[in-house]
Formats: structure tokens, sequence, C-alpha cells
């Protein structure tokens, strides 16, 4: 449907879709608001769908009742079954499906022109073939790169970075390749070249994932995340869809804050990640190694004592409590120390866990009051005043080497400085476990620690029994 002919209460449900999609993302900004966010967001989507179904002029309602019950039932199989820590590549494989769903939609603009309202007189009209080729182009990326990002995250591939001799040069180069064919086809729509854009497109999607090493795949994701919006608005030019330039333009440049947000978090400069290849030697360096050290071994019992007394107690939840989900009994040990007049508050690193606001959104299921949860640079002047820092399945985003060792794959990464706490309680299942850099951690051995071996939610559990 052309633009112009596109009916004005079509214009106006997209506005509305658009709007809510806003309030959505505005709500998300705050766990309080979060809700109210995703209820918008819904609405939007719906409001968005039931529109462009009643305006449907490509496929027939029975073709599109089709596709929704088949993508809609493999969709809720998969959300039922999926782990939350798992979550990170479930996100990687739905933005390649994104991404691929944008260069199908643009090789059958490509193939059906007549069908879109996209036929000059000269063939194809010039601005939808630099839309279709450009969104081909990011959704070929987006494709290619998600579905590395897959493997690497599910461990079906190393998280080491394969770097490639000139990697530089090539990505340059064929980044040139493919603006340069991008710009030739506005002026001459022949297949090899459309054919040409998306078939280099795929590789340099996977060229740029495979030399970032593990440490730095949340950007990546977000990265993707951001390529997947634009992908999407490229395509609602080609489709004259407004509510799908809307989302997909707020999906990109959101995507885009979020990984500007966790370079700063990880201190990563965004072109470093992108370039590809950093933190990897140094991983492969530390891979695994333990210390050979002493180190103490405390029980249940042990720690229940030391918190009961404490003045103020900081949780620092990390990976190994949402593996063990160990929240509820966590929310349990804090709520018990508060009525004994203990100071409870919990330290949220900005990449603890597997995906951002991982554990913001496990202990708010567990019903954690959002005023006791603080951000590292709220809350990692306190530790210096705290009694006990209690760290339940983090390794990582409280290593100490992120501050000093040069070589380690985390070097510059803000951390949380728990060993300023008077005693450091570590809850983890081995001294040989290392978390997702790949490295130990020297608190482990220090005379301030005590290391509570054990599952994150059976520890919390014996923990809330002692303290009974
Ligand atoms: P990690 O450094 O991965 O450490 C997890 C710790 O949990 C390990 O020490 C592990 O030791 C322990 N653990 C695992 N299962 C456990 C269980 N059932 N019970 C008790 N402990 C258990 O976690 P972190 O400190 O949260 O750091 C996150 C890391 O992931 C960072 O390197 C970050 O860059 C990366 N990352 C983050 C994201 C986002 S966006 N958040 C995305 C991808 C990667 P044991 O094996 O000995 O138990």
């Amino acid at each position: 449907m052309e633009a112009h002919d596109t009916p004005s209460w079509v214009l106006i449900a997209y506005l509305i879709a658009g709007i809510c999609f806003i309030l959505a993302l505005r709500g998300l900004s705050s766990p309080e608001s979060s809700r109210r966010g995703n209820r918008a967001g819904m609405i939007g989507m719906a409001i968005a769908v039931a529109t462009t179904l009643a305006i449907h002029d490509i496929a027939s309602i029975l073709e599109i009742a089709i596709a929704i019950a088949i993508g809609g039932t493999i969709g809720l199989v998969t959300a039922r079954k999926i782990q939350m820590t798992a979550m990170p590549q479930l996100v990687a494989a739905f933005h390649s499906l994104v991404g691929m769903a944008a260069v199908l939609v643009g090789a059958a603009a490509y193939l059906n022109p007549g069908a879109f309202g996209i036929l000059g007189p000269d063939g194809i009209l010039p601005v939808s073939r630099l839309e279709m080729s450009l969104g081909v182009a990011i959704g070929a990326i987006t494709f290619s790169g998600s579905v590395i990002a897959f493997l690497k995250l599910n461990g079906n591939m190393s998280g080491k970075p394969i770097l490639l001799p000139a990697r530089h040069l090539i990505n340059l180069g064929l980044l040139a390749a493919i603006l340069g064919l991008i710009g030739y086809f506005t002026i001459d729509q022949s297949p090899w070249i459309f054919w040409t854009v998306a078939a280099l497109s795929f590789l340099i999607g996977f060229l740029l994932i495979i030399p970032i090493g593990g440490a730095d795949m949340p950007v990546v994701i977000s990265m993707l995340n951001s390529y997947s919006g634009w992908a999407a608005a490229a395509m609602g030019f080609t489709l004259h869809n407004s509510a799908m330039i809307i989302t997909g333009a707020l999906v990109g440049s959101s995507g885009a804050i979020l990984s500007y947000i966790m370079c700063r978090a990880m201190n990563r400069s965004f072109i470093s990640v992108i370039a590809g290849g950093f933190g990897g030697d140094s991983a492969a360096a530390g891979g695994g190694e333990v210390i050979d050290r002493p180190w103490k071994r405390g029980s249940a019992e042990d720690a229940a004592f030391l918190m009961a007394q404490a003045d103020q107690v900081i949780i620092v939840p990390g990976y190994g409590m949402a593996v063990s989900q160990a929240q509820h009994a966590l929310r349990e040990m804090g709520d018990l120390l508060k009525a004994k007049g203990v100071r409870v508050k919990y330290a949220i690193h900005p990449v603890a866990g597997r995906m951002p606001g991982h554990m913001n959104v496990l202990l708010a299921e567990a019903n954690v009051p959002y005023d006791d949860v603080f951000e590292l640079e709220d809350i990692n002047s306190d530790f210096a005043q705290t009694d006990v820092a209690f760290v339940i399945g983090a390794n990582d985003v409280t290593n100490p080497a992120a501050k000093t060792d040069k070589t380690s794959p985390i070097y510059g990464m803000p951390v949380l400085d728990v060993e300023k706490g008077r005693t450091v309680l570590f809850v983890k299942r081995s001294m040989g476990g290392v978390g997702y850099a790949g490295v130990d951690n020297e608190l482990f051995y220090r005379d301030n620690t005590m290391m509570l071996l054990s599952d994150a939610k059976k520890m919390v559990e014996e923990i809330v029994k002692a303290l009974n």
C-alpha cells in the first residue's frame, strides 16, 4: 500500500502504537514501573498487529493465521522450556530471526516489487532500491552475527576470539564493497548486485563476531539487538509501514544506547569491541588456572553467626545465584537478618549474570524491596563500612584483577570492592570453578575471606535454618 493511500485511521492507530512503545521504554527504565512498561508495550504491539491484519494486502488472512500459529507455537514452547540462564543465547537466536525476516522481506520486494507498490516507470523506484538493499544488508549482518553469538554463548563454539590475519583490512574492504554496491544498485537493479550485497553482508556479519572474545559478549548482544531494530526500520520503509519504522528505530536506538551503557560498565571503547579480539589473548593465558594457596572454609552456621552479629551486610548476587535459583531463599535470609536489626543491602554490578538486568529481575521476582537494591556506583564506597560482604555465585564482578592485572581479560572493568568489607563470604560450588571470563579470583585466598562451598540455594537455605 502506498503511504499516500493509507487510511487516516491506520496512521492514527500506528501513532498510538508508537506512543505505547515509547511509554514501554520509559516504564522499563526503572524496576518500579517496569510492569506498567511491559503492559504498554503489549498493548502497542496488539494495536499494531491488529491494524496491520485489518489492512492486509499482501497475504490472505488464512495464510497469516497459519504463519502466526506456527511461529507462535514455536515461541510459546521455547519460552516455557528455556532456563533463565540460557536467556542470552535465546535472545541471540531471536535476533537472528529478525535479521533473516528483513532479508526475506527485502528479497520478496525485489522479486515482486508490484505487490509492494514500489514499481516505477524504470523498474523498482530508486529510493526503494536503496531502502531494500540497506535493509537486506543490515538484516544479513544481524543474522550471521547473531548465529555466531548464539553458538558462542551456547558453548557450541569456543568463546575464545578467532583472529584472522589482516581482519580489519578484510572487514573494511567488505564494508566498502557493500556500500559501493548499494549505491550502484540505485542505478542498476541487476540481480547479481542485489544478491552480492546479501552474500557479502552475511559474510561480514560472521567475520565481525568471530574475533570478539567471551568477555565482550554482553556488548555484542545489545549491539545485534540494535542492528535488528535498524533492519526492521529499513524494511518498514520498503513496506510503507510507519509502525514498523517507529518500532525499528526505537529498538535500534535503545539497543545502541544500551551497548554504550554496557561498554561504559565494562570500561571498553565501543570501537574496540566492534573491531573485535580484545580481551581474548589474555583469557587464553589465564584460562581456568587455579591459584594453589591456602584458603579458609566456613559452614552455614559460621556465616549465620557472622551476619547476625553485623551492623551491615551487603549481598552481591551473580550468575551462580541465577543458576541455582537462590533468590527466594536469599530474600528470606535478608528478612531474617533485618528482623535481627542488621542493615541489608544488595549490590548489583551492571554485567552480573548473563544479561542486562538479570539480577534485578530475579530479585524483583523474589520481592526484594527496590530500596534495598543499589547499583555499583551508588554502593561501592559502602563496602569499607560493611561488616560482611556476602557474595553469592558472583566471581568476575568482584575480581580485583580487573583493577591491577593488565593481562586479565577483565582488566579495566569496574568491579565491586567487596574485599574492603571486614569479612567476605563467597558462596560457590568448588575452588576449581571459574566465572565467565575463565579466571581465578585472588580474593578466595585472602585472610578476610571465608569460602562457603555448596550450591547457592542449598547454602542459603542452611543459613536460614541456622538463623532461625
Ligand atoms: P561469573 O563470573 O560467571 O561467576 C559465576 C560464579 O558462580 C562462579 O564462581 C561459579 O563457581 C558460581 N556458580 C555457578 N553455579 C553455581 C551454583 N549452582 N551455586 C553456587 N555457585 C555457582 O558471574 P558474575 O560474577 O555474575 O559475572 C558475570 C560475567 O558474565 C562477567 O564476566 C560478564 O562480563 C559476563 N557476561 C555478562 C552478561 C550480562 S549482560 N550480564 C552477558 C554475557 C556475559 P562454581 O562453578 O565453583 O560454582
